[in-house]
């Protein structure tokens, strides 16, 4: 309800809010917040600094009614602050619901309300495809639409364009866009557009997937075509996104189509490959010198280390937290996200008799307030390797945005302080 004027320079009249880099402050995103009579000095070495010494002067006021403004008063305060963690995230799911551009803003806005930048964005699942890839029109037409139940259609998607608008909005609140395009499991939005990408494109009618769960068809790493199509894809998803890290999903591939498909199991002769957990991450490694074409580099859920991990990818913990010791103690970079740690906030967080329904499950506040993302059985020479924390908004049962914002709050501040304040200056 405030309404401020801006004066760029350098001489102001107090009372004012000055905002100030600091050449001289340690950390990144470290900002200094500085209360006395005449003025509020918010200061950070960068911008994103001084953006989360806002985010906490805006959480300090109280609420305000425009119509009955009282005066405003700030306690008198030197706050110093700075993140544990350099990735402080929340993937949401948009393929099994799909949630529209300004929805995904109002996310965005109040992932960057509790000092979170990175928004995993979940585009592309067995019940859809959502994301505008302008040579394979049909993933759209065809892979990001679902014949309900009912008989209902269910769908959507997101434009190139859209996508753009949103990575901006993003990046102007300081948080980084991290796209999820996942292989080789979880594709049947693909697969429904184009069976040829699947091991056996004939022996049955392939749709987009209406239940929950996962797809036994998955792409054909056997076929040549199958990489042609995945590189395609990749062409023109990665410019859409300057963040220097993208998704390749790796979790939850079944393998039992590849175990009878001559072209892949001419695959794993040809490439003297064992058995077919090495063809996965054949599969990934493939994928990660696409990714290195376009400067990127790659992350995977953590059955990415099935098979041999590729070289210089970062594992996100999902099933527990061994991935991510395993991977962290073998010197890669990890997220960490387990849902025994409670970050897996597609759980109930109460009663789940009164509840909207959830997928299955319990994961309360302080469960993941008190999480800590550095488990002791990673080598202290190793712990740098913890890039930090995520939770993941599954949307299976996410039915609408009133649904979603109540499984995503409060327990995204619980992340938040997760993923921001030092173990031992957190206080449930
Ligand atoms: C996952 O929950 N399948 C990563
Ligand atoms: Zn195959």
């Amino acid at each position: 309800g405030l309404t401020l004027t801006v004066n760029n320079s350098a001489k102001v009249k107090t009372p004012a809010i000055m905002l100030m880099l600091d050449p001289k402050m340690q950390g990144e995103e470290a900002y200094r917040l500085s209360v006395s009579a005449k003025k509020v000095v918010i200061s950070g070495r960068t911008s994103a600094g001084i953006f989360y010494g806002i985010q906490t002067l805006r959480k300090s006021l109280p609420i305000m009614n425009a119509a009955n403004a009282e005066p405003i008063m700030l306690p008198a305060a030197e706050i110093t602050d700075a993140p544990r963690f350099a990735y402080r995230g929340m993937m949401l799911d948009c393929s099994r619901h799909f949630f529209s551009v300004d929805f995904v803003k109002r996310y965005i806005d109040l992932l960057a309300l509790h000092n979170m930048n990175v928004f995993h964005w979940h585009l592309t699942e067995d019940q859809g495809w959502r994301i505008e890839i302008k040579k394979y029109p049909r993933l759209t037409t065809v892979g990001s639409k679902r014949i309900e139940g009912d008989g209902s259609v269910y769908g959507g998607f997101y434009t190139q364009e859209q996508v753009r608008d949103i990575v901006k909005y993003a990046s102007d609140r300081f948080v980084t866009v991290i796209p999820e395009i996942e292989l080789p499991g979880h594709a049947m939005g693909a697969i429904a557009s184009y069976p040829e990408l699947t091991c056996f494109p004939h022996r049955r009618v392939y749709e987009v997937r209406n239940l929950w769960g996962v797809e036994q068809d998955v792409y054909c790493p056997g076929k040549e075509t199958t990489f042609k199509f995945i590189q395609d894809v990749l062409d023109e998803v990665l410019p859409l996104f300057p963040s220097e890290y993208v998704h390749i999903g790796g979790d939850e591939c079944p393998k039992i189509r590849w175990k009878e498909c001559p072209d892949c199991q001419r695959r794993i002769k040809e490439e003297g490959l064992k058995n077919e957990e090495e063809l996965q991450s054949y599969t990934i490694r493939r994928a990660q010198k696409m990714l290195a074409k376009h400067g990127k580099k790659l992350i995977g859920w953590d059955e990415i280390l099935e098979g041999g991990l590729a070289p210089s990818a970062t594992v996100m913990s999902w099933r527990g937290e061994d991935g991510g010791i395993k991977a962290a103690n073998m010197g890669h970079d990890v997220i960490m996200t387990p849902g025994s740690g409670g970050l897996y906030i597609d759980h109930y967080q109460g009663d789940s008799k009164i509840e909207p329904v959830a997928i299955c499950c319990y994961a309360s506040l302080e469960k993941v307030y008190s999480y800590n993302p550095i488990p002791s059985a990673i080598a202290p020479d190793k712990r740098h390797h913890i890039k930090g924390a995520q939770a993941n908004l599954w949307a299976e049962y996410l039915y609408t945005t009133d649904i979603m914002q109540y499984r995503a709050f409060p327990r995204v501040i619980a992340l938040a302080a997760a993923s921001w304040t030092p173990q031992d200056r957190k206080d449930y």
